[in-house]
């Protein structure tokens, strides 16, 4: 029986840890981001979109969303499998308030140095979702 809740013990924190490792270190939105939903995904947002994109996240994501897959520190857009775990509002918190202090990934909100828009950021995210092979 002791012996039992000890093995347990040492190997249940391990085995929750493997199962929730992610691919990518992304902070989770807040809830309140997650429920948003992209309005800006016409054939004319989806254009600005990429224009912003290739100005301003292809230097680090890849003209074609191939990230960095040499050590897997930049998300990569074309991997379905990652993106499909992502919800608009995850992608959307992320591009207006980057990954936190440690991250190369800043924000392009409003309140931020670029100064971007909402509908600006949606427009890029609209774009970041053809990237899918
Ligand atoms: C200087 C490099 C760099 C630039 C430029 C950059 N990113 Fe990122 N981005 C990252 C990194 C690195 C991460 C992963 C977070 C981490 O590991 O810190 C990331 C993560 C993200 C995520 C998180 C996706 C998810 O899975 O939740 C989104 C969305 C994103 N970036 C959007 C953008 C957008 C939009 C732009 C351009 C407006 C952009 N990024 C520009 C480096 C960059």
């Amino acid at each position: 029986m002791l012996k039992n809740i000890v093995f347990g013990l040492l190997f249940f924190p391990g085995s929750l840890l493997l199962a929730a490792s992610p691919l990518y270190n992304v902070p989770d939105a807040p809830e309140e981001y997650t429920e948003k939903k992209n309005k800006y995904t016409s054939q004319k947002d989806i254009e600005i979109g990429k224009k912003y994109y290739e100005k301003e996240c292809a230097d680090c994501h890849g003209e074609s969303g191939e990230g960095d897959n040499d050590d897997k520190s930049v998300v990569a857009f074309n991997n379905s499998d990652w993106m499909k775990t992502r919800s608009d509002g995850q992608l959307f918190y992320i591009a207006a308030e980057g990954a936190g202090d440690d991250s190369d990934m800043e924000g392009y909100g409003p309140w931020s140095e670029m100064g971007y828009s909402d509908k600006r950021v949606w427009r890029i995210i609209a774009y970041i979702r053809t990237l899918i092979p």
